[in-house]
């Protein structure tokens, strides 16, 4: 009985972020104590939503870079559970490797050292990505992506493709990830979610949820960025982010699990989407002519290991994209 009472501490890096600050929410809702790192605790603005969500339990604040390893000593230390969310984020760099890619590595092995530092740590669970498993040169049709499938960084590199480094930051920080685990005995789970929408606890509208909503707010440049991502990737995949944070907490909780986990709700390509949206919300007038634009995706990627471990997701794509609506409503972005 007394064991029940007392409070499991999570640690989660990079609360400023989308996904981040909603799985601090979830997490002190479930009766966690929570630490949470960012860059710069002194950002109001962006740490405006983590002091407001004290109000819910025990949450400390602690400011932390992933390219110092010291910095995560102190958040993580007496944590059970450390979910690192954080990642650089910069599609527009001239230089993915020192951006996005040589940080992303230095993250996961700083945030991994400080958790066999630690010694109290039961399981990491990381933030990975559908870019680090879908993209290859793709051949053909009709394909299942899952677990087993990795991204490939050679084809990447070699042919440059735009927003390359991402994808290649995520399969390589991944995969440090679980090179580091195996060789310092240390139960690590990644989490691979598809495009995340659904309403944000930050100040700004993150960028996933624009890119979500540019076939509704016709954001030209974002509906490029959505028929690039439908050509790099296979398909146009999207889940709700609490549902994201909920398998984040449920793999976190749940013994028998193990391994990567693919959780994604939806898959579909522009055009079905864009179609699906001009029905359900004829007021928009979202348009379908996406001149000779193909129509479907090649892939889909499968939840399939995340389902039978026996995760349901709460939201369709009606559900999603009802939301991230009224959210956009309540920011004064859609009429
Ligand atoms: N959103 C999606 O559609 C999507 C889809 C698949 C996977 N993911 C993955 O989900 C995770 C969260 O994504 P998100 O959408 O929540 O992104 P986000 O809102 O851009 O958050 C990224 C977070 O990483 C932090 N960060 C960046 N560089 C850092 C550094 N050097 N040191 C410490 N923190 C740093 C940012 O801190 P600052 O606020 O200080 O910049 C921010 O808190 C990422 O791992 C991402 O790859 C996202």
């Amino acid at each position: 009985m007394a064991s029940q009472l007392v409070k499991k501490t999570a640690c989660v890096i990079g609360g400023t972020g989308f996904v981040a600050s909603l799985l601090v929410k979830l997490l002190l809702e479930k009766g966690y104590a929570v630490n949470t790192t960012v860059r710069d605790p002194e950002n109001h603005k962006k740490v405006a939503h983590l002091i407001a969500l004290q109000n819910l339990g025990d949450l400390k604040i602690f400011g932390a870079d992933l390219t110092n390893e010291e910095s995560f000593d102190a958040p993580i230390a007496g944590c059970d559970l450390v979910f690192q969310v954080a990642t650089p984020v910069n599609f527009a760099s001239e230089d993915p490797e020192n951006d996005m890619i040589k940080p992303a590595i230095q993250g996961v092995h700083n945030v991994l050292k400080a958790c066999a530092k630690a010694k109290t740590v039961k399981r990491v669970i990381l933030t990975s990505s559908a870019a680090a498993v879908s993209i290859n040169k793709l051949n053909g049709t009709g394909l299942i992506m899952d677990e087993k499938s990795w991204t490939d960084v050679e084809f990447l590199t070699s042919e440059k493709p735009p927003t390359w480094g991402y994808p290649v930051s995520k399969t390589l920080a991944e995969k440090a990830a679980w090179k580091f685990a195996e060789e310092n005995n240390i139960d690590l789970i990644t989490v691979i979610p598809s495009l995340m929408t659904g309403p944000s606890l930050t100040q700004d509208v993150p960028s996933s949820v624009h890119l979500s909503m540019s076939l509704i707010t016709g954001n030209e440049f974002l509906k490029n960025a959505m028929k690039g991502m439908q050509m790099l990737s296979g398909s146009i995949s999207i889940t709700h982010v609490e549902d994201v944070c909920r398998a984040h907490i449920f793999l976190a909780e749940k013994e028998s699990a193990s391994g990567r986990y693919i959780c994604c709700a939806v898959n579909t390509s522009v055009v079905e989407l864009a179609k699906f949206l001009n029905t359900r919300y004829p007021q928009y007038q979202v348009s379908t002519d996406l001149g000779d634009f193909p129509s479907k995706a090649k892939l889909a990627v499968t939840s399939e290991k995340l389902v039978s471990e026996g995760f349901s997701f709460k939201y369709g794509i009606e559900e999603v994209y009802d939301q991230t609506a009224e959210y956009f409503k309540a920011k004064g972005l859609l009429n």
